[in-house]
């Protein structure tokens, strides 16, 4: 159990540099399942979430291994293995990712369906409708999906869901089309940079793909891939969070190796809430000199404002000269931050499917609980724009999406500080 002991108040200042995307690098991982060589991706961070799938992966029979800080290689050693762990798959969601690679390249698959989530209701019934267009066919015994098809074959698959496309979908049935036999069309393709990056990763391996980062993505099968290098894109979700920091502490930050196209909307908010910012073509810098103004912020599929930097937003809004309400339409019970930054002195209030937030002038410390990943990352910004210490247990929820986070945070002058509980029970008593 780690806590995280914050001492609010400083503005950030100083040049930061984003880490890889954690929402490229996992997709990627499961796809180097398709390779029939060594696959060496650069540029990988390192997370919990990316050491978990590095479990999945080699119970499935590969070998896994970091040959530099940010480099892992990843090659398959015993191809039979079709079974990915349960105790694995279910802290990490993303394991489901490895359910299209297995099929189309080992022809079968048992891959545990993922539970929920504290972020709300995570089907994946797109993700079994667009493989079973492909071929895949599969039933759920003990709550593991038994998948299998002899050849996959090309077909055209819609992935558009109630709430906009699903990421992890396209990246699954994107896959597994790159081994079909024939053409495949997915509609409702997800745009998101990570999923372009996935596409541009497999085309190095010889995969044959068009239309990346639209709608409409066209796979032409190919016999089998080849193993390949490939440097992963610089992390939007956690460049956003460095930068919405800088914002909340009226700093002034550069985040080098951020691309600013990956953040078009985001950039666009925190302009309109009264931030400078400079974009440059690998790095974003930021200055706030006052508090935000409040805006209506709605989190929606790309190029809308990411549901992964909702929760910070919302945190930054809470510190606004005036009233905003705020939506996410892709996770839309996604506020399980509120109640804790209330507990920092936020006036949020749960309406109708939003958030009213009325802005407060400080946040005043506090012990709060991190929870889910983004969440976590909310109370933090709040702590270091608060007056006073703030406790932040079960930290190690952020060590899942961002590497080194406290230790970038104090980079940039924040009073934050990492400690390890004893043991469990000592947490309620420190
Ligand atoms: C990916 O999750 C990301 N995870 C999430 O980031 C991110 O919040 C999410 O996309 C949205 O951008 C990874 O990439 C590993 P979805 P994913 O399938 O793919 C509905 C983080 O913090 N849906 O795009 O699981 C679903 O209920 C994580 O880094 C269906 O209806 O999300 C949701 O409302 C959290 N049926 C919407 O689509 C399905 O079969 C988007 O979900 C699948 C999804």
């Amino acid at each position: 159990m780690a806590i995280f002991r914050i001492f609010g108040g400083v503005p950030l200042h100083g040049d930061v540099r984003v880490g890889g995307a954690k929402n490229a690098a996992l997709p990627m991982m499961a796809a180097a399942l398709l390779a029939d060589g060594p696959v060496r991706l650069e540029g990988v961070p390192q997370l919990t979430d990316v050491e978990m799938l590095g479990r999945v992966l080699r119970a499935l029979g590969m070998r896994v291994r970091w040959t530099n800080e940010n480099r892992l290689c990843l090659e398959t050693i015993n191809a039979r293995a079709v079974e990915a762990p349960y105790k694995y798959v279910r802290r990490l969601r993303a394991g489901f990712c490895v359910l299209g690679p297995l099929v189309a390249r080992r022809g079968r698959a048992v891959v545990p369906l993922p539970g929920g989530c504290r972020i709300g209701d995570r089907p994946v019934d797109l993700h079994l409708a667009g493989l079973s267009a492909l071929g895949m066919r599969w039933r759920l015994e003990r709550g593991f999906i038994v998948a299998e098809a002899e050849r996959l074959a090309g077909a055209e698959v819609d992935l558009a869901g109630p709430r906009g496309s699903t990421v992890t979908g396209t990246a699954n049935v994107m896959s597994a089309a790159v081994l079909a036999e024939g053409i495949t069309i997915i509609r409702g393709a997800a745009r998101e940079p990570e999923i372009v990056d996935l596409g541009r990763f497999l085309n190095r391996l010889g995969a044959r793909i068009d239309g990346l980062g639209t709608p409409e993505i066209r796979i032409t099968g190919v016999p089998r891939l080849s193993g390949g290098t490939y440097r992963i894109i610089p992390d939007r979700i956690e460049a956003g969070t460095l930068l919405t920091a800088a914002a909340m502490t009226q700093g002034n930050v550069r985040v080098s190796g951020a691309i600013p196209e990956h953040l078009e909307s985001v950039l666009e908010h925190l302009r309109q809430m009264g931030a400078e910012i400079v974009a440059e073509e690998k790095s974003i810098e930021l200055r706030m000199t006052d508090r935000p103004l409040p805006l209506e912020l709605e989190a929606r599929p790309y190029p809308g404002v990411p549901t992964d930097l909702q929760a910070q937003l919302t945190a930054l809004l809470s510190l606004a000269r005036g009233t905003s309400r705020v939506t996410d339409t892709v996770f839309p019970q996604r506020f399980l931050h509120v109640p804790e930054l209330n507990r920092l002195g936020g006036r949020l209030r749960r309406k109708n499917g939003s958030v009213v937030i009325e802005g407060v002038e400080r946040f005043r410390g506090a012990a709060v609980q991190a929870s889910d990943l983004r969440a976590s990352a909310a109370l933090v910004l709040a702590g270091l724009a608060a007056r006073g210490e703030t406790v932040i247990h079960a930290a190690q929820h952020l060590d899942r999406g961002y590497e080194r986070l406290e230790e970038k945070l104090a980079w940039l002058g924040a009073g934050i500080v990492r400690e390890k509980s004893i043991c469990p029970q000592m947490v309620h008593v420190m």
